[in-house]
This record gives C-alpha cells, structure tokens and sequence, in this order.
C-alpha cells in the first residue's frame, strides 16, 4: 500500500485591519469595524520570579522527585509513571476546561467547578501595584541570561542546559479593550508559555494549558471590563527534572488578542485538500468552520477565494458559496470545492510556490469575518519501494533533526535567528527538518514552508512512560487528546509538513500489546484531524515482530537500520544492542515506508582534533578515545558517537546498502542547549553539525559531500597548526562531492585516492606532522572536481569581523529597526595573512555604538558557562559569535534615515577590530 498525501495546505493567517495587504481592488473589500482583528500584545508585560512562600496555586500534585541523574544516555528505556504524593489543593478542574474545544466526545469534556481559585492571591488582583517588576516584551525567555549553574549537584544539570528554567514566573499587563468592542468575542491567543499556564482576567481564573509547546486560546470575553483597563495576570510554573533538553521559560512565543464578530471562522478552522494534481489542474476541497458566540441561531453564507501569494493581485479561483444554519453556541463545518487551473506547485527547495485562500463570512449580507489561509499544492506519496515522491518525482530525504532552542537566544522565538539555521542547513543541502520533539512556533512553519523544507511535526518524547520525573507522562491522561488535536489543527495546512509524528521513542514501544493499544488510539486521534498525511512514532527498540511497529503507517527508525552498538567497537557497551534493521523491516513491512528519523548521534567540537584517530569508520567516544574530559569537547575527526550511534559514514554506508530507505534525518542539525554527552559538566549538545553559534563543524562538508553531488567542493581536515606534532603522525581526513583526490604537503605528494565502494571520506592515515601547507586537489571521473588548502597559522595578529551572509552573497550589513532583525558577527583571530588561528582563545570584549545592542556572545563551546549576554567572550578555536539587535526606530524616521551601528571587539595584543551595520 503506498501512503498517498495529497492537498492543498495551508498557512492560517489572520487578517488584521491595519495589516491587510490584500487584493482590494478585486473584491472590493474593505474590513469594516466587525471584521477580526489581531492584535500583538508582545510588548508592555511586567514579569517576575517568584520567590516568595510557595503559593497555593499549583496546577496538580506532583510525584517526590528521587531520582535526579540527568545524565542518561539517551536510549535508557522510559519508566513508569510517577505517583504523586502530596495532598495540595491544585487547580487542575479549573484549567481543564480549556482543552474542551479539542476534547471529541461530548460526555468528556470538563465541567468548570464552582469558585474561583487565587482570587485572593495579589498578583491577580486588578488593583496591584506591579511597577517593582521588571519591563519585558515577549518573546521572552526568562532562563537564558543565566547564570549557568556550575558543577555535579546543580538545581539544574547539564540535560536541562544548567540554565535557571526552573521554578514559578509572574506576567501582568494592561489590556486596552474599548466599550466599542462590547457584543465582540475577544480571544487570548498564546503560541506558547512554558508551561502550565494558568490565565486571570480582572483577577478571575479563564483558564490554562500545561504544555509549553502548544499554542492554545482563551475566551476572554465573559472576563473583561472593557474600560481600556483590563487586568492580565499569568502565572506559569516551569519544574526542574521535567526535560532532557533544554526547555526554556516563560512566554516565549507571540502573543496576540484576536477580536472577531460572535459568528466568525474558529479558531484554526480552515482545512484545504485536493484530490487530484496534474500540470493542467488541481482539484480542491475547503472545510470551513464557523463558530456561533451568539444567543441565537444564524444564517451564514460563507466565500472564499484563491489568490497567488507572491503579489496578491487578482483573484485566480473561487470556491462555490455555502450557507447553513449555525445554532447558538455551536459550530458548523461548511465544504466547498473548486479546480484550479494550470496550479504552480510547491516544490522543496528550489520553488516553494503558495496561494492563498481568503475566506468571508456574511449574515444577511452584511460581512463578519474575514480569514486568510495560505497554501500550497503538492503531492506527496510515500512509496515502500521508491521513498517520497514529490510531485510525481523521486526526492530524497536529506534531513536533520531541530530542537527549538536557538542557542544564546535561548527558546524566545526569533524569526531571523531561526531562518538563519535554516539557510546554514539548506547551504549543507539540507531539505527536511525533523522537529524533536515538540510542536515549533507557528512561524517555523510559515519559514519551512516558504524555504521548502519537509517537516515532520513532532509533538511529544513520552507518553504515560516518563523519562525525567516531572515531565509529560503526569498530564498525558488529562491532556494527550487535546494536545494532539489542537497540534494537528494549528498546522495541517502546511505544505512543508509531510507527516505527523505523535512520539519519539517512547516507553510503550517495551509494553507489547498495551503499548500498541495505546499507539492505535493516538494515531486514531490525528487521522480523525487529518487523514491525508500519514502518522507516525519514532522507534529505536520496537523490532518488526512487535506490534507497536503496526500502528504506524510510516516506518521512522531511530538508529535501527543502520544497526545499535552493533560493531566491534562498541562491544563493551551496556544498553540497547540491535544488527542493522532495514532488511528485516522491510520484509515484515513491505508496504510501509521506511525512514530514518534519527541516525548518527555523531558527537565533536568544532575544530578539535584528538590523537590517536581510530582506524575504524565509527567508535563511541571515550574519555580515552575522541573524548577529552579534561576540556570537555570531542575529537571533530567525525568518526566518534553517543553509545548507541554511528558515524555519518556508517549510516550512508547502510542507507546505500538498502536503497528503498527513503533518506534520513540526522541527530542534530544545530548543537542545541542541554543534553551534552558525553559530558555533562557542559550546557549543550556536542551533536550537531553545526555548533551553538552557528560555526560549521567538518562534519558539515560531509553531509554537503553527499547531500550536493553536483556543487564542486572539497575540504581538508584537520587544521595545520600543530608545533607539538612535528614529526608525528596526523591522519588527514578530506570531505568532497568528488571521488578521487590527490593530497599534498608543501608541495609534495602524499598520493592519490579514490572513494571505493561504500567509502564516503578520503583519508591519508599516516600523515606526519610539518608546517607548511597541506593542499588537496579534488577528480570527478577524471576530472579536476575542487581544490581546498589549509596553512600552518602564524600569531595570531588581529580580529577579523563580518556580518552573516543571510541568503546572498554580500552581507546581511542592513538590518530592520524593527527590534527584532538581528545581525550575526562572526569574529575571526587571524594572523599576519589572514589564516585563522585554530586553537586561539584570546578574551574578546565587545563595544557597541549607535541605535543597537548586543544580545548575547557565543563561541560554540559546549563547555563554555560565561552567560550569553555577557560582552566578554573567549574565542574558542579561534572563533567567536555577537549577536546584534538594531533598536527600534520610529516609524518616520526609520522609512527615511539609514542608521549606522559599529560593533567593535577588542582583545589584548590584537588591537581591535570593527563593522558597520546599517539598520532602517
Ligand atoms: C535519541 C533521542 C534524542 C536525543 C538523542 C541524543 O535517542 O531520541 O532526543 O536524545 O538520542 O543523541
């Protein structure tokens, strides 16, 4: 059976009355006072941590935490659930409510109890004097400023990224809500808090939701004043030992309030899907979901047209109008159809082409609402035999895995900061993103969908099994339907979303039939959201006699194909212990595709080089091979793993050996913030393949080697400045889209070589160590392919500074004034020829002058505890990173004048060196 995904999908975007750039000469429309607003409420908030004497209001008993080693590795199976222990007074029946829109049978939705719980507590009262507390705009993270917590019995460990995320967090703020909109439903809509969420209006308890990755809606109308003085107060609670990866705090995503006439289009309630795509046409299906606030029953006749995205001009399709009745209080789904001629198609990467859908809601002719839901058209097919389709032809899955951190920005959402590990990871030829393991921020998705990558959207790593005490598994009974149902409604419309994935490895995968009874009931609930795309669960222990394997109807493996602690050097290792599994999945399944949704958990520090190499293709790191503890960073001759990983060579090696396997997603694209195996004295992740800041491991090139056949490069490691190696042997690694290669030292031949079969680097083993100049020439079937050459560096005499490229050639050196746009500067320490000094450290100092602000300093180091906004930073191996933010300008001034900011680093005996940023 092949799995067949095909439809139109659909960015929802709301229109606002000042925002709107829509065609209006083609529909005449002009939004009246009625029509939906969306307002960003992101600025304003007061915030604080609370400290006090533990309050009353927690959301529920949580289990005694006994076991606080953070340090597992990662494949040790899930445990049981917790059992809570205290008696507290928890206002779990209040928040529950909440989830009643995305709850399906009516019998169990929740019943608000009687009272009103921290009614007496000051923070919520309308009255408050909040001025003491601390000024921020969301997003806002509050943990990433640190200061990191040292050493082996930290509050917070190295999993959770030794960031102060834990404890009970305060936001207030005023909003502006005047009588004029009485007779309007008025929405609370938060991307997402991190976590537990509980929302008072004027000092009454709407309502909450605890996951931190979800977005979620409160109605806020029955609450307000409308006096242009309402009071917002909410209170989240973050606890320690509740992730294995950094989870961030507070509200760090957008937050917006959404006014809308009482019938308007619900909350994510537009759904597009075709059933048939060719070059002439493309057949689509609208469901339209109106809610009714009112008192009374109402007659509603909804349109909707279709227009190109790029220009909005002219409306190129409309939907056939519908009508119904929708009674009070209810919701009714109206269906509508219409062909598309000669559609554009989204297509990954290269041309990712969106419509848009503009939907209008009237009674008795008079319109109410107005709803935008962009989308493209694809087809997907996921063929067994033949991996995805894409529009009919063959695309590999060139993917990685993303957490949602984005490094010294910690969780706050930054829409620049994210499309830039995106372009970094599309220059690899990156094109699918796996999002482990939650649900991203909406504008993720509206990045991936623009850019052209596949999605998988993940939304959860455990289920009733936990795998820290304190996380999910203790609201997964109460909570999992309404996750997973407002998950897939948020974001089905998403052309770049390929597939659901509903867990990563989770503990049911051990519990034979429950666990499949439980698979089932899950993948059930996103089908009955969205059954054109197929769902799934991550497995790196369920084997293909299980049952748990049955449920999905994709197969994502997670280091099984390509085999767990299988080879020689890994033999001593505890844990999972698995042969390559392709082939005996494919047999078991032959219908389902198969994906690796993990592989490699390869591990290295950028530029770090460690001897003696392994003459193996893949060995778990050590503190006595690959690993240095003393340091904390491993060797980045890319040949070393977590336990139960392989080197990016072993797992091509196997995705060759069984080419029906549709691709991979790597583990990690980016170092991300927490779990840093092997060394968990650390902050972040030593997986990615790129590091913390952004700087390309050497692994890089061997992803760009394979991932971009086509793009002449090569790439030499490791650096050539050694002066206590002279005279001894330094293996030299090259990484190149080439298959043969001839390798030079100063000039003279260390040989030819070529790629035999299954070989994916070149490597000269016994090379001895003399400066000079190390220089590779690259063939491609005979032919001059690439060259790269590395130099013994001098001292280091200067810092060279430049500013991220974005996506051209020449520089993101202009940024908006918009208090968002950022600016990248990468800080170089070069010697008298401008070679990179590979091992400099030097403490760099950062200036700013002009209408901008430094946000934080990195270097990638996954060891380094200096807190990200410090203006003080060591170079690691010769590299470091500063973040800018341009002030905002007012309006008038900013459309006109270019503004110019000067970063300048300086660092003793290096004089110092500057950039120019212009900002408008
Ligand atoms: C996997 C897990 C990931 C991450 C990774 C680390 O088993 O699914 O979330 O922990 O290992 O290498």
């Amino acid at each position: 059976m092949l799995y067949r995904n095909t439809f139109f999908t659909t960015i929802v975007c709301l229109i606002t009355l000042a925002g709107f750039a829509g065609p209006a000469q083609d529909t005449g429309r002009r939004a009246p006072q009625t029509a939906r607003q969306r307002i960003s409420i992101n600025d304003g908030w007061r915030f604080i941590r609370y400290t006090g004497e533990p309050d009353t209001l927690i959301y529920d008993a949580r289990p005694l935490v006994t076991d606080r080693n953070d340090n597992k590795v990662a494949d040790t199976r899930a445990s049981e659930a917790g059992v809570a222990t205290s008696s507290i007074h928890a206002l779990k029946s209040w928040i529950l409510p909440s989830a009643n829109p995305f709850i399906k049978d009516p019998a169990r939705r929740h019943a608000r109890p009687d009272g009103n719980p921290g009614s007496d507590f000051p923070f919520v009262q309308a009255g408050f004097d909040d001025s003491h507390w601390q000024r921020v705009d969301l997003p806002h993270d509050w943990a990433i400023k640190g200061p990191f917590y040292e050493g082996e019995h930290a509050v917070v460990g190295g999993g959770m990224g030794r960031l102060p995320s834990q404890g009970v967090a305060w936001y207030r703020r005023k909003l502006d809500i005047p009588s004029t909109d009485r007779g309007r439903s008025i929405y609370l809509d938060i991307d997402g808090a991190m976590s537990y969420a509980m929302v008072w209006v004027n000092g009454k308890l709407a309502g909450g939701w605890p996951y931190g990755y979800n977005s979620f809606r409160l109605d806020l109308t029955p609450y307000l004043k409308y006096n242009g003085n309402d009071q917002l107060a909410i209170r989240l609670d973050n606890p320690s030992n509740s992730s294995r990866w950094y989870p961030g705090g507070g509200i760090y995503r957008n937050v917006w309030i959404t006014k809308v006439s009482p019938v308007h289009v619900a909350q994510w309630g537009t759904f597009v899907q075709t059933s048939a795509i060719s070059a002439s046409s493309a057949m689509v299906d609208i469901k339209v979901n109106i809610d009714n606030e009112s008192a009374v029953d109402q007659v509603v006749e909804v349109r909707t047209d279709v227009y190109r995205t790029k220009d909005m001009t002219g409306k190129i399709a409309s939907f056939s109008s519908e009508s119904a009745t929708v009674p009070a209080g209810k919701t009714v789904e109206l269906k509508s159809a219409v062909t598309i001629k000669s559609p554009l198609l989204w297509k990954p990467i290269r041309n990712p082409n969106l419509y848009a859908a503009v939907t209008h809601v009237y009674v008795k002719g008079r319109l109410v609402d107005e709803y935008e839901t962009r989308f493209g058209i694809r087809s997907v097919v996921f063929d067994p035999e033949k991996g995805i389709l894409m529009n009919g032809a063959p695309l590999r899955v060139q993917g990685v895995n993303q957490h949602h951190d984005l490094g010294a920005l910690g969780a706050a959402f930054n829409v620049r900061a994210a499309e830039r590990q995106l372009e970094l990871l599309r220059d690899m030829g990156c094109n699918a993103i796996r999002l482990a393991h939650n649900p991203p921020a909406p504008e993720l998705l509206d990045l991936t969908d623009r850019m052209g990558f596949l999605v998988i959207d993940e939304i959860f790593d455990c289920w009733e099994k936990g795998k820290t005490p304190l996380d999910f598994h203790l609201i997964f009974p109460d909570w999992h339907e309404a996750d997973i149902r407002s998950f897939v409604r948020r974001d089905r419309n998403h052309p770049s979303v390929i597939a659901w994935s509903f867990g990563n490895e989770v503990g049911e995968q051990y519990t034979a039939d429950s666990g499949a009874v439980l698979a089932r009931q899950l993948h059930d609930i996103v089908h009955d959201e969205d059954s054109t795309r197929p769902a799934t669960a991550s497995m790196n222990y369920a084997k293909p006699d299980m049952p748990f394997p049955r449920e999905m109807d994709i197969l994502c493996l997670n280091y099984q194909g390509e085999g767990i602690r299988d080879a020689p050097a890994y033999a001593h290792l505890k844990g999972i212990r698995t042969s390559p599994l392709y082939p005996a999945f494919r047999q078991r399944f032959p219908g389902k595709m198969i994906v690796s949704s993990e592989t490699a958990s390869a591990l290295s520090t950028r530029g770090t080089y460690i001897f003696p190499v392994t003459d193996g293709i893949s060995a778990p790191v050590s503190d006595s091979t690959g690993g240095d503890p003393v340091n904390r960073c491993v060797s980045a001759y890319e040949l070393y793993t977590a336990a139960f990983g392989a080197s990016p060579d072993k797992v091509f090696a196997a995705q060759d050996h069984n080419s029906y396997v549709a691709g991979e997603f790597v583990w990690s694209g980016w170092d991300y913030i927490g779990e840093p195996t092997p060394y968990y004295s650390a902050r972040s992740s030593y997986s990615g393949v790129i590091d913390l800041a952004g700087f390309k491991k050497d692994r890089f090139y061997l992803y760009q080697s394979r991932w971009r056949p086509d793009h002449p490069m090569a790439h030499i490691l490791p650096h050539w400045t050694w002066p206590g190696r002279v005279g001894k042997i330094t293996p030299v690694h090259v990484f190149t889209s080439g298959d043969e290669a001839e390798l030079f030292l100063n000039g003279r031949s260390l040989g030819r070589k070529k790629k035999g079969p299954y070989e994916y680097r070149l490597r000269w083993d016994s090379v001895v160590y003399q400066p000079g100049e190390l220089h590779v020439i690259t063939y491609k079937s005979g032919k001059v392919w690439a060259a790269d050459t590395v130099r013994t560096a001098g001292d280091a005499v200067r810092l060279q500074l430049k500013v991220d490229s974005g996506a051209g050639r020449t520089g993101r050196s202009l940024i908006k004034a918009d208090g968002k746009d950022l600016a990248f500067v990468t800080v170089r320490i070069v010697d008298s020829r401008g070679v990179l000094v590979p091992m400099a450290n030097n403490d760099i100092t950062f200036e700013i002058a002009g209408p901008g602000e430094i946000v934080a300093t990195d270097n990638g180091d996954p060891a380094d505890l200096r807190s990200f906004p410090s203006k003080e930073r060591k170079a690691f191996n010769g590299m470091a990173l500063v973040i800018v933010r341009a002030m905002p300008g007012r309006v008038a001034e900013s459309a006109r004048l270019t503004r110019r900011i000067i970063v300048t680093a300086r660092s003793k005996g290096l004089g110092e060196g500057r950039v120019v940023i212009m900002s408008n």
